[in-house]
């Protein structure tokens, strides 16, 4: 009874976080992941933080910030501190607009080359959440290629940083809301209705391969094959500028001439890179690496 009622007490205490510990711990994950957390989100970290700190037994956030930078239990945690602090929304059919220019002029364009130089195919899905856009993608590439994708040597690299989305992209089951813009032919099609989920079919899961790679290790982001397509939708939002500048100049290394580089709707490149050539389309800009 006694240990019910203390329980009671420590879940009912709000955890505050001082302006100083906010400031270290802000510049501890801007260190490891790039994503960089403004003064207004500082209770992101008081609120979503607090039962960490309740789990491991912390006291305050300072106590949570040593335990990252030196414990020998840090590496675990680091990984929970990645699911805390990334927001992982998504959706299949993810602004069809820019989908569709994806499909018929992007994609269209990159087969038609690929087609005399030996049908390879490589497509990166940077930051693919639990897995709507990379098999958004793969669906898109079967939809063009239809009963010749056997004939093709396809690879969807799909990465992101935490484990816990990328798990659940691998199960490749789903809801009706995250399929809320899909056509509903496409559906019928490409998933299996399992009473009330839909599990993606494996000629769509075989294209794609799911993989942990944190954006701001540039090592790990140059093991990436070479690719045509990169889409890095709705990721860069979340870093500042001198980050958004490093990960894109990667992936202008990592894209072969002539290849393309489709962000965020809301996203750009202004300020951030003059390499790339914008292409604009009604409901979509993409960008070009010149041959
Ligand atoms: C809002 S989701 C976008 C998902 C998908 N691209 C889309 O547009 O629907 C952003 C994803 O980027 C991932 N992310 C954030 N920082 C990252 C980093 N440094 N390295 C790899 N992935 C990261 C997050 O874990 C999250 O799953």
């Amino acid at each position: 009874m006694a240990s019910l009622f203390s329980k009671t007490i420590s879940l009912g205490k709000e955890l505050k976080i001082s302006d100083e510990e906010f400031v270290n711990l802000r510049g501890f994950i801007y260190e490891q992941c790039g994503i960089y957390i403004a003064d207004n989100r500082k209770y992101l970290l008081e609120n979503r933080l607090g039962n960490r700190l309740k789990k491991l037994n912390l006291k305050d956030f300072e106590e949570y910030y040593y335990y990252l930078r030196y414990d020998p239990g840090k590496a675990s945690e680091l990984k929970k501190l990645f699911e805390v602090i990334t927001t992982n929304e998504t959706s299949f059919y993810r602004n069809p607009p820019q989908l569709q220019v994806f499909q018929e002029k992007v994609l269209t364009d990159v087969l038609k080359v690929a087609r005399s130089k030996g049908k390879k195919l490589r497509i990166w899905s940077a930051g693919c959440s639990t897995g709507e856009e990379p098999y958004t993608v793969s669906i898109i590439v079967h939809e063009l290629l239809k009963s010749e994708v056997g004939a093709w040597d396809i690879r969807i690299t799909a990465n992101d940083l935490s484990d816990r989305v990328l798990e659940s992209a691998r199960k490749g089951v789903y809801n009706d809301y995250t399929l809320r813009t899909t056509p509903r032919e496409i559906v019928s099609r490409y998933f299996d209705a399992e009473d009330k989920t839909f599990r993606i079919r494996p000629e769509v899961k075989k294209l794609v391969s799911f993989g942990q790679i944190n954006l701001n290790d540039r090592t790990q982001m140059r093991r990436v094959e070479r690719s045509q397509i990169i889409f890095c939708r709705n990721v860069i939002i979340y870093f500042d500028d001198d980050m958004k500048r490093r990960v894109i100049s990667a992936f202008y290394d990592n894209l072969l001439p002539g290849g393309y580089l489709i962000i965020g709707h809301s996203e750009s490149l202004h300020n951030i890179s003059r390499a790339f050539k914008p292409i604009h389309f009604p409901g979509a800009i993409i960008y070009k690496k010149e041959e």
